[in-house]
């Protein structure tokens, strides 16, 4: 039988993550995405796309002012509340588009994060003007994707070259430039597949919505496998060398959006002016020493 969506499959992801995550989460994943989100005591932690909401109830266990989980998949926010019922952290669950957080007021967050979740949500563009919004100035959106440069859905491959005594690995991609929707197979019992849809954007598209929201990317990481996943994944020596996942934090800059468009377009045009006055002054061409950047980077009275 074949299902469609994220209801069909939360009972059985549910099963798989538990409260720790599944096997890819616990040893690829969260070890990055934890230490990017570092200490959440005393924050407004906002969890997009919560799924079962075993990371919603950690950062509340952990001492979140509030941690807050939304999802659009009634069927996941059912679970998640019945685990906080079963053991209370304090975490609280609530439907809502990710595109369209309506309930949900300006500036209210020190923290949004979206864990493998922003790659399965339609309206990117809208989600991430919605995170600026909800976040304070200087607010950390941290986010985790498939890596959109190797996982590139049913258009990316393994390809393992063996000759005697070693193996090189290869990620075979295509596709990468075009956006595009994707049917995702999910064999959730002997006779049932259920397809939930993703959406492959290249890297620009990620960052242009970030900048249109007025946030800066501060840090990217890509996920390395711990020695379970090594272990236990086929798939896992072959991340040592080619990650599948990456994860980012951006930044709310205190500005609005319009005024960091203004100001990088400026600093830009202004670093391009110094650099080209430093050129004249020292009579060099392109490059070399004794422009303005060098300048500016020495110390007082050098
Ligand atoms: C791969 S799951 C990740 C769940 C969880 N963050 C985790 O890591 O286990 C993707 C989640 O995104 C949710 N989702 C998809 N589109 C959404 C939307 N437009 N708004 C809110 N949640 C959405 C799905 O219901 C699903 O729970």
């Amino acid at each position: 039988m074949v299902k469609e969506g994220w209801s069909a499959l939360a009972a059985w992801r549910d099963v798989r993550m538990g409260e720790d995550g599944d096997l890819w989460h616990r040893a690829i994943l969260d070890p990055s995405l934890l230490a990017v989100v570092g200490k959440v005591r005393g924050l407004h932690v906002l969890d997009l796309g919560c799924g079962n909401g075993y990371l919603t109830r950690r950062w509340a266990s952990e001492g979140a002012a509030e941690s807050l989980g939304v999802d659009a998949t009634e069927a996941n926010l059912r679970i998640a509340r019945r685990r906080e019922t079963r053991r209370r952290s304090g975490a609280r669950f609530l439907r809502q588009d990710a595109a369209h957080l309506t309930s949900l007021e300006s500036g209210r967050f020190d923290l949004v994060v979206a864990h493998m979740s922003l790659m399965d949500i339609r309206d990117a563009k809208n989600t991430i003007l919605e995170v600026g919004r909800v976040l304070r100035p200087s607010g950390r959106f941290v986010f985790s994707i498939s890596h959109p440069c190797f996982d590139v859905d049913l258009r990316s491959k393994w390809v393992v070259e063996r000759v005697p005594y070693r193996a090189t690995v290869y990620r075979s991609v295509a596709g990468y430039r075009e956006e595009h929707p994707v049917r995702i197979p999910w064999k959730i019992s002997e006779s049932e597949v259920a397809y939930t849809r993703s959406y492959h954007r290249p890297l620009p598209t990620y960052v242009g919505y970030l900048r249109s929201a007025g946030m800066v990317v501060t840090r990217l990481e890509e996920p390395m496998p711990q020695a379970e996943a090594i272990r236990k994944s086929e798939q896992g020596p072959f991340m040592l060398e080619i990650p599948l996942h990456l994860v980012a934090e951006a930044m709310r800059v205190p500005v609005s959006p319009e005024a960091l468009g203004r100001l990088t377009r400026r600093g830009l045009r202004s670093s391009v002016r110094t650099r080209a006055a430093g050129d004249r002054r020292s009579g060099s061409r392109g490059r070399t020493r004794g422009t303005g950047s060098v300048r500016r980077g020495s110390r007082p009275g050098s």
